[in-house]
C-alpha cells in the first residue's frame, strides 16, 4: 500500500494485521518472526517452549509481552519475573536473562533492529535476523 506525505512524497504503508494472525504463521519455537518496524525497533512475534539460554544484550533493552501462556524470566541479580497473558516486562540492557516456558508461550517482542536474540552467545538455536524476516 502507498500513501503520501504532506510534501507529496510517496511512502510505503504496512497492511493492517493482527497479532493472532501473525502468531498462527509461526511454526518453530524460539524463532522470532518480524512483523513490523517502528523507527529503529522491530516488532516480532514468537512461540516459546522449554528453557532458552542465559545471555545478555550489552546495549539494548528487550521487551517481552505475553499474549498466551506463562513466561518465567530468570534475571541475574534480581528475582525471577513471571509474566501472565497481557503483561509485559523490559529486560534492561546488559542484564543477563534466561526465559523459561514450561508450557507454550506466545509473545510479542520489541527490540532494536541490531539485537541478536541470543545476545552475546551463539547456540544451535540462534536464528540470524535474515531468517526472522517474514516470507509471507
Ligand atoms: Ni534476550
Amino acid at each position: 500500500m502507498r500513501a503520501s506525505t504532506g510534501e507529496g512524497k510517496d511512502v510505503t504503508v504496512m497492511n493492517t494485521t493482527t497479532i493472532a494472525a501473525e502468531l498462527a504463521k509461526v511454526t518453530d519455537h524460539w524463532t522470532p518472526r518480524i512483523i513490523g518496524q517502528v523507527n529503529d525497533q522491530y516488532v516480532k512475534v514468537a512461540k516459546l517452549l522449554g528453557e532458552f539460554v542465559w545471555h545478555a544484550h550489552e546495549n539494548e533493552d528487550e521487551l517481552f509481552w505475553v499474549i498466551s501462556g506463562r513466561l518465567r524470566i530468570q534475571l541475574e541479580g534480581h528475582d525471577e519475573v513471571v509474566l501472565e497473558p497481557g503483561e509485559f516486562f523490559v529486560v534492561p540492557r546488559g542484564v543477563r536473562h534466561n526465559p523459561i516456558a514450561e508450557e507454550e508461550v506466545e509473545l510479542v517482542l520489541i527490540e532494536t533492529v541490531t539485537t541478536a536474540h541470543t545476545g552475546d552467545v551463539v547456540v544451535d538455536r540462534t536464528v540470524p535476523i535474515e531468517r526472522q524476516l517474514p516470507t509471507s
